[in-house]
């Protein structure tokens, strides 16, 4: 059942060459319960697209490729759809477009399955999953376990949901449900990039497939794909700073874009913080910082994960001399 010393370069969106010293590809839930009742310490790999791989991986690597998208429940105006973790997201969002299912739209794009979506709750332009997600169920290590997840019982936040923090390593993600809209969708197009490529498309109302060509065509123009570029999206965290930090930077470059959080709290953009310490573009060996995006990290072709790691840390110390900030990384670091 598993494969010895198999590369993992392919199934990375970083393209990192490291080796599963065993793997097992899992097509079914049934397959899953059985391995996970014989071992509990096993990396579950999906859609490789937020993971940074710094080494070989000695615990077997279960691939997690469940497929199957099922309508649960149409009425009113919404519908429930579930779906398997294996499921490629961009494909998912694009099924809904066809079936006239509004509310992911906004997610056009973003690497990754559908099983690990609610990890870090993704989220982009506006929409995070959250803002859709009706439950999920996943499978506990420990017991072999089927649970079901609420969204409040997923603590999500940005970036952040209880699976990264304190259920870490616990469950394996099986199915998402998510509660789209099937008429009247509500449309997300406050975003400033997207206003202004509404109005170069000259589309003054729009619907779900504008939105959506508007999202794909922002971040073909910035994100690098990870066909032809390895990269993992943003690999840090916007950081939050305190108002009074704000002030302070701000004094020193009133251009600094900015994002109010709260009275005292304000969220800033990183890329931008790594662009102003001259990084954007950035290359030590194969290992880069992207050229129209700062907050990327990409590999140019054949650098090791412990290379991209060493820049991120550089990066990191620029921005925290430079601004006294300090960037979070976003990416899991394996
Ligand atoms: N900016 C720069 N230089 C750069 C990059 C950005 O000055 O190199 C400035 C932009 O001009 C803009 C601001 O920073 O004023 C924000 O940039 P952008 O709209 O590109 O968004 P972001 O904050 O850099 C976040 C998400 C992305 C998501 C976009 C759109 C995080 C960590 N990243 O990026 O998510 O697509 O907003 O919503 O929150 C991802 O998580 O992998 C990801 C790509």
């Amino acid at each position: 059942m598993f494969q010895k010393n198999k590369s993992l370069r392919s199934l990375n969106t970083f393209g990192i060459a490291a080796t599963a010293r065993q793997f097992s590809e899992v097509t079914s839930c049934m397959e899953l319960k059985e391995i996970v009742s014989q071992q509990k310490k096993l990396f579950i790999l999906s859609g490789g697209s937020n993971i940074l791989l710094t080494q070989d991986i000695d615990i077997p690597v279960i691939y997690l490729n469940t497929k199957g998208i099922e309508i649960l429940d149409k009425n009113n105006g919404t519908v429930l759809v579930k779906v398997e973790a294996g499921e490629n997201w961009h494909e998912f969002v694009c099924w809904c477009l066809e079936n006239n299912f509004g509310g992911l739209e906004n997610l056009s794009l973003i690497p990754g399955n559908v099983g690990t979506s609610p990890m870090q709750n993704i989220g982009a332009y506006g929409v995070e999953i959250k803002d859709c997600f009706e439950s999920l169920e996943a499978l506990e290590i420990s017991s072999g376990d089927i649970r079901t997840f609420t969204a409040e019982d997923c603590a999500f936040g940005y970036r952040e949901s209880v699976f990264k923090n304190k259920l870490k390593g616990q469950f394996i993600i099986l199915n998402v449900t998510f509660k789209l809209s099937t008429k009247d969708h509500k449309i997300n197009a406050d975003y400033g990039a997207i206003r202004d490529e509404l109005r170069a498309n000259k589309v003054s109302e729009p619907g779900i497939n504008d939105i959506s060509k508007a999202v794909i065509a922002i971040r073909q123009s910035k994100l690098p794909d990870p066909n032809e570029i390895g990269n993992s999206g943003s690999f840090f965290k916007n950081p939050v700073i305190p108002l009074t930090h704000f002030q302070k930077l701000q004094k020193r470059d009133p251009k600094m874009p900015y994002y109010r959080l709260s009275d005292k709290l304000i969220k800033v953009p990183a890329g931008w913080l790594v662009e102003k310490c001259g990084l954007k573009g950035k290359r030590i060996g194969d290992a880069g910082v992207h050229d129209k995006q700062a907050l990327v990290l990409v590999n140019h072709n054949n650098a090791k994960g412990k290379d991209i790691l060493a820049l991120a840390k550089m990066v990191q110390k620029a921005v925290s001399d430079e601004f006294e900030i300090d960037l979070e990384m976003e990416v899991n670091i394996i």
